[in-house]
């Protein structure tokens, strides 16, 4: 797949020589009782860390939210997430117990030459998702430029993510810059025959993605819950299964525009029904027509897995959204996992969004054996509906 520019000056562009910067990362990683359960974000915001203070950065102030907190919230602390990146990168994380304000300034006022600074949760301050000039400002006070890194944040206009470019020489890091080359690479010109295979419970968060990507693919596999409204805009009886029933001229206008298009359509063949929405749930595998009364769809079965997975190997081009079944219960896991298996298994460009589809993948332990899985959900999303990502769009042009 060939790797396209991205229109914006990124680290590489600028020299960062005896400059601090202001670096927002996504560091926004899940928590248990205080400890990281998974570091995969943490790890892909190294590079341009060390790209920065290998070329001479003065020092390296990160901010980043966690979680979504109403004010402070001991529990949404980034502290610990301090303590794994001077792990992972086996020398010292400054951390400061707040993001502005006096503590703030002085920590960032006392940096050692080269240091690395972490400031607490962003939005422990309402004002950073307001957008608020005056948070904005004392952000980029920190700093003689602001890098960019935080792809899974792109879609948001928060202040540390839109706020700050407005004070700042603003460039994207290099996770950035991956993140944005390969979702748009797919989307603006993909090897053909493209896929998409799109999953999740719901289709109404789908459907802007499906519209944009139509035009340009040749095959389209659905799966999860959502692919019960598509059953029922076919006459399907799927029982208790979850419908957006206002959704289903919507998957019918779906399902006319990829024919009238020449876009093959595969909907799953068999599912696995279960009695409740539960790990203990009694299930059977039958045809979608054949749900029996009382039960509900939560996965794919195994001859769609063998099905989309023979079709898939034509394509040269994958890109994949939306698990296929409930996969955070075993029982329900295994349709999203074998298709994130036989995706793994192709000789293609293939693309995974990030979220839950990251999480399916990472259930595999085969994250290496795909071109690229994002960081970003509602990032990645948003692009493949082909909108502007507005952390994206106030970067300085390239
Ligand atoms: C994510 O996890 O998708 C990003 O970190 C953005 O988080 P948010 O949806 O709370 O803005």
């Amino acid at each position: 797949m060939t790797q396209q520019r991205i229109g914006k000056k990124t680290v590489r562009d600028i020299d960062v020589t005896n400059k601090k910067v202001l670096l927002r990362a996504d560091l926004n990683v899940p928590l248990e009782n205080g400890a990281v359960t998974d570091d995969t974000r943490i790890r892909e915001s190294i590079p341009t860390i060390r790209y920065l203070l290998e070329h001479g950065a003065a020092g390296v102030v990160v901010c980043s939210h966690l979680g979504r907190p109403k004010g402070r919230d001991e529990a949404l602390s980034l502290a610990p997430v301090a303590g794994r990146l001077a792990n992972i990168l086996n020398r010292e994380v400054l951390f400061a117990e707040d993001c502005v304000g006096e503590q703030a300034a002085a920590a960032v006022g006392a940096m050692p030459r080269g240091s690395i600074l972490l400031l607490e949760n962003l939005r422990f301050h309402p004002a950073e998702e307001a957008n608020d000039p005056a948070f904005a400002r004392e952000l980029a006070s920190f700093a003689d430029v602001f890098v960019n890194d935080a792809f899974g944040s792109a879609h948001r206009a928060h202040a540390s993510t839109e706020g700050v470019t407005h004070y700042l020489p603003s460039v994207a890091g290099l996770l950035m810059e991956k993140e944005v080359q390969y979702l748009s690479a797919l989307v603006a010109d993909p090897p053909k025959p493209f896929a998409a295979v799109i999953g999740g419970a719901k289709v109404s968060t789908k459907i802007s993605a499906i519209e944009h990507l139509l035009p340009k693919l040749d095959m389209l596999f659905l799966g999860g819950g959502m692919a019960n409204t598509f059953f029922v805009a076919n006459g399907v009886d799927v029982r208790m299964s979850l419908v957006e029933a206002e959704q289903v001229a919507v998957a019918r206008r779906i399902l006319e525009d990829a024919k009238a298009r020449h876009v093959q359509v595969f909907l799953p063949v068999d599912v696995v029904a279960a009695t409740a929405f539960a790990v203990d749930a009694e299930s059977t595998v039958v045809k979608p027509a054949d749900v029996p009364r009382g039960y509900m769809i939560l996965d794919i079965g195994p001859a769609t897995v063998k099905l989309y997975a023979r079709e898939l190997r034509k394509a040269k081009a994958v890109i994949w959204n939306g698990p296929m079944g409930v996969f955070e219960m075993e029982n329900f896991s295994h349709g999203s996992t074998g298709i994130a298996r036989e995706i793994a298994s192709l000789q293609a460009a293939t693309v995974v969004g990030g979220g839950e589809t990251a999480a399916v993948v990472a259930m595999t332990g085969l994250e290496k054996q795909f071109t690229h899985v994002s960081t970003g959900g509602g990032a990645s999303l948003e692009m493949l509906e082909g909108r502007e990502l507005p952390g994206v769009a106030a970067l300085l042009d390239s």
